[in-house]
């Protein structure tokens, strides 16, 4: 799908989204966007059911390393071809699908999605966007490059109290923000040593192709797959990039921020293997329309986040939601929680009334409650309405980038603990030579 093979139709031209060649030359009968599924057992099957409950969808290729997986969905969709390997199915079905979705652990989701964007193919990834600055920033290159329509797995972005929370803070509700403190209790670390001896792989999984690129290793039960990969820095990206980036997106989003000057993280000491259980983040990023000339960002995470502190006490006494984040303002906090909870106002101390009709008087916002089933397949529904022409994607790679960019700069201040590391974003570098060995992975060829 590059751009010059894009096709605008008349209705869409003003909101310059493209209508994919490739869907325009089955007619304009049959409008349906083919779909192919990269990890399909864990999160890639909730990703797979929000697709196809948009109409237009028709799932044509599955792929998974585990054939338990593979199986199972796969007979649930019997008109899909499946594999174990991505490769393979991009290669064989090139020619039949407009858009790839990406589901995998972290570390894969760059080979898997570069691979579709070379191939000119839509891609979904799940969220955090990569496993590394140099990937994300690849990505990036690529689908802008090309003109791709991409979207990262962020789906409570279009959630009722986030849009809001955006609308009240661009409209200045608390003046120009100094400060934004987040959290997330979960700890997605790992202090354990690296793991002695091998276990046996089981029949069902492709070690190797599990692994992809990363490093080659020995199997060990309950250590890495399913979903335990998320504490292991050569895998996943720990809280931050698991937790970290929905509950970064409003307040990162509102502000239009960029990518930070300074990170640092206070953590323990790095074991080369797990990441850290608690971290203490803190950012600085450069003054926006909606900030002061800088604003200072601090992210807790791990049990017993977040550290108390006057900016965070509720008026009451009452309780800090379990997760979420507090804008500090001139003229007051705004506190959202995370998620499905609205915005709340504090005012010198005390909860202050939202009068939301004077944010949107017309309601543009939709419907003010959520509901999970029903508003978390908008995301992916945006998505495949913008490769069919009628929408525009909300979290495109140009903007996820930049956003999973500034979690991975807090990860890699977790190598560096209580080190303050100078982010130099037209380089895409550190001035701490030490920290650019995080910035790219060991691309094993498997
Ligand atoms: N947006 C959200 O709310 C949300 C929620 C959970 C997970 N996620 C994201 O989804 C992704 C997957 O997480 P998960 O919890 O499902 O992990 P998981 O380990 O439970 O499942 C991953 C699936 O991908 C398969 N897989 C692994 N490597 C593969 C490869 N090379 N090719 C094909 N299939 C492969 C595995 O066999 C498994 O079926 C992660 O990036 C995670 O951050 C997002």
């Amino acid at each position: 799908m590059k751009k010059r093979d894009f096709l605008k139709t008349s209705a869409i031209a003003a909101s310059s989204v493209f209508l994919p060649q490739s869907l325009m030359s089955q007619g304009s009968a049959q409008k349906k966007l083919r779909t192919a599924h990269i990890g399909i057992g864990g999160m890639g099957y909730q990703d797979l059911k929000a697709l196809i409950s948009h109409k237009s969808v028709q799932v044509v290729g599955l792929c998974d390393v585990d054939a338990i997986a593979l199986d199972k969905v796969g007979g649930e969709f019997p008109n899909a071809k499946t594999f174990k390997d991505y490769r393979v199915m991009l290669n064989e079905l090139s020619d039949q699908i407009d858009a790839v979705i990406v589901s995998t652990p972290d570390h894969t989701h760059a080979p898997a999605a570069l691979m579709a964007m070379e191939k000119n193919k839509a891609v979904y990834c799940q969220k955090p966007l990569a496993h590394h600055v140099t990937e994300v920033r690849a990505m990036r290159k690529m689908a802008e490059e090309k003109n791709l329509i991409t979207q990262m797995g962020i789906q409570v972005h279009s959630f009722y109290d986030y849009k809001l929370a955006t609308l009240l803070i661009q409209s200045g509700i608390i003046g120009k923000v100094s400060r934004v403190r987040a959290w997330s209790p979960k700890n997605w670390g790992y202090d354990g040593p690296y793991p002695k001896g091998t276990d046996a792989i089981p029949s069902n999984l492709d070690w190797n192709l599990w692994l992809g690129t990363a490093e080659e290793r020995p199997f060990k039960e309950k250590i890495y797959h399913p979903g335990n990969w998320r504490k292991l820095v050569d895998f996943g990206c720990g809280t931050l990039g698991d937790m970290g980036v929905h509950i970064f997106d409003t307040p990162y989003n509102a502000l239009a921020l960029d990518v930070p000057k300074t990170v640092k993280n206070k953590c323990r000491k790095p074991n080369g293997f797990g990441y850290p259980e608690n971290n203490i983040v803190t950012y600085t990023f450069p003054g926006t329309p909606y900030t002061t000339d800088q604003l200072e960002w601090i992210w807790y995470d791990g049990k017993g986040a977040p550290l108390s502190h006057k900016e965070l006490r509720l008026p009451n006494q009452d309780k800090l939601p379990l997760q979420g984040a507090m804008f500090i303002g001139e003229k007051g906090r705004l506190l959202l929680p995370h998620f499905m909870e609205p915005p709340r106002l504090i005012v010198n101390g005390k909860y202050s009334d939202i009068d939301i009709k004077k944010y949107d008087p017309k309601g543009k916002l939709g419907l003010t409650v959520n509901d999970y089933e029903r508003d978390a397949p908008k995301h992916y529904h945006q998505f495949v309405d913008t490769c069919l022409g009628t929408d525009k994607v909300s979290a495109p790679f140009s903007y996820a980038a930049r956003l999973t960019e500034t979690i991975l700069l807090g990860v890699i201040a977790g190598r560096f603990p209580n080190k303050t590391l100078h982010w130099d974003s037209q380089k895409a570098e550190f001035k701490e030579a030490a920290a650019n060995a995080f910035l790219s992975g060991k691309n094993r060829d498997f």
